[in-house]
């Protein structure tokens, strides 16, 4: 039987356990996935100890995603760039291998919602809000597409300005307050901060100056559609929610461990929508 985990701290919340219980049990697999809950003291003896434990690989969380990228033999492009990593594996050399697939799925559920031709032909401006590990990897995904401009806006201007390191020819930091003169011109507006999630206060913005073009992308996805969505979608944006990444992010590693590339369909979404 092969095995595979998700470790973080706390790991309750997680929902990595029934995205791939769900794939081996419709694939018919004789697989195991099981959570891990592993306090960050102890996280490096947990990843040297994962090859006698006969793990094939796993996903990793909050707040494990910098050590698993320090405790990772080799690291795959995705995961130098994004400074982090979510999934393990093996190589055939028996070396511990450490990827990110956040950029990869956020890009995945973009192209399935939108079609792949999202950004059009002409105006080319992407507008990211937040600066976290969540927004490096959106930025990192979308800089492998067409988009010509990608502007972050943070509250924390240290934070967006250290995202324009992926790519300065391409990507700008800009102040919140400029905000408004910078939707004017997008053609994807993403937020990627905590606001909007449930208990947090919701995102206050004002839609008025986006081009009804303009797409809008919530990575939050608890509550499904947040205040941010239902105000996009009233005014007549095409919506893509955080769910889609979520689900997207899991594909590379079921297929690494199991050998077999599982498919995000809508049963599996209404399956995680409903324990939402
Ligand atoms: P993650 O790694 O999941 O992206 P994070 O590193 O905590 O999480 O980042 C959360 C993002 O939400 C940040 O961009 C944060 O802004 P700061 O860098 O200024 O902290 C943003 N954020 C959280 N609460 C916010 C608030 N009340 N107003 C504006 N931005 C907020």
């Amino acid at each position: 039987m092969i095995k595979a985990f998700v470790v973080g701290h706390p790991i309750a919340h997680s929902r990595s356990p029934m995205i791939h219980g769900h794939w081996l049990s419709t694939l018919g697999l004789d697989g195991s996935y099981e959570r891990i809950d592993v306090a960050p003291e102890d996280f490096e003896a947990f990843l040297r100890s994962l090859k006698a434990a006969g793990f094939a690989g796993g996903n990793v969380t909050l707040p494990h995603k910098e050590a698993a990228f320090a405790g990772a033999e080799v690291l795959t492009e995705a995961a130098r760039r994004i400074g982090a990593v979510n999934t393990l594996s093996f190589d055939g050399q028996g070396r511990l291998v450490g990827d990110n697939t956040d950029a990869a799925g956020f890009t995945a559920h973009l192209d399935e919602t939108l079609g792949a031709d999202w950004l059009g032909a002409d105006a080319r401006d992407v507008v990211i809000l937040g600066a976290g590990g969540a927004a490096r990897a959106v930025v990192a995904g979308l800089l492998d597409g067409p988009a010509n401009r990608i502007r972050v806006a943070n509250r924390t201007r240290s934070r967006s300005e250290a995202i324009v390191e992926l790519d300065p020819s391409r990507v700008e930091a800009i102040d919140w307050d400029g905000l408004d003169d910078a939707l004017h011109g997008a053609r994807l507006l993403v937020n990627t901060t905590s606001l909007g999630m449930t208990g947090k206060p919701p995102l206050d913005i004002k839609l008025d100056r986006l081009p009804a073009e303009c797409a809008v992308a919530d990575i939050v996805y608890s509550p499904l559609q947040t205040p941010l969505l239902a105000a996009a979608a009233v005014r007549g944006h095409r919506v893509v929610d955080g769910l889609g990444m979520l689900l997207h992010q899991a594909v590379p590693g079921f297929e690494r461990w199991f050998g077999t590339r599982p498919v995000v369909t809508p049963e599996l979404r209404a399956l995680i929508v409903a324990d939402l």
